[in-house]
């Protein structure tokens, strides 16, 4: 279940059961100015973005016309990149990411069961982040940790031989 959402210009809205906040303004200014930062290096579209994504937490569909006027480029070539590239999110993720590898060695190794497991814990499909916003799930393919399978990425740090409720309190959650 996908519970961040643009609801207004440049404005993202988060739900729970319990509560909605704005998360945060689009400013074009900063991203004109991010921009600017950046203009001078070779093939500045890739910093950029990953810059925009850093400021945000995400690289926002309003960014995208605004970094497109900048570089002198169509809205849909920089969104094209923004889409091929998995690394960049549309919305921000929760507060951990979670990386489950999905690959050959992974799977037989009881990979399967694992994210089936984690994703029920927390009601959510592959690439979604969980109601409350403590994690974002999303799979990946080799980690080069298949010695140590069944593998995962948190918040960028390998961990091998996982089980599920240790991926489950690591988000905070009682297994
Ligand atoms: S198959 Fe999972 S780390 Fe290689």
């Amino acid at each position: 279940m996908r519970q961040w959402e643009l609801v207004s210009t440049g404005v993202f809205r988060f739900y729970s059961a319990v509560e909605a906040f704005d998360l945060a303004m689009v400013d074009t200014e900063r991203v004109k100015a991010i921009c600017v930062a950046h203009a001078g290096l070779e093939g500045p579209l890739l910093p950029i973005l990953h810059a925009v994504q850093r400021a945000f937490g995400c690289v926002p569909r309003e960014a995208v016309p605004v970094i497109a006027h900048e570089l002198n480029l169509t809205r849909a070539e920089v969104y094209g990149v923004v889409t091929f590239y998995h690394d960049f999110r549309e919305v921000p993720a929760g507060r951990r990411v979670i990386k489950i590898c999905r690959a050959e060695a992974c799977q037989a190794m009881g990979g399967v069961a694992l994210g089936v497991a984690v994703l029920k814990h927390f009601g959510v499909n592959w690439k979604e982040t969980s109601a409350d916003g403590a994690v974002t799930i999303e799979p990946v393919y080799c980690l080069g940790l298949c010695s140590v399978a069944p593998a995962v990425l948190v918040d960028g740090e390998p961990h091998g031989r996982v089980e599920a409720a240790h991926l489950i309190a690591l988000a905070g959650h009682k297994p």
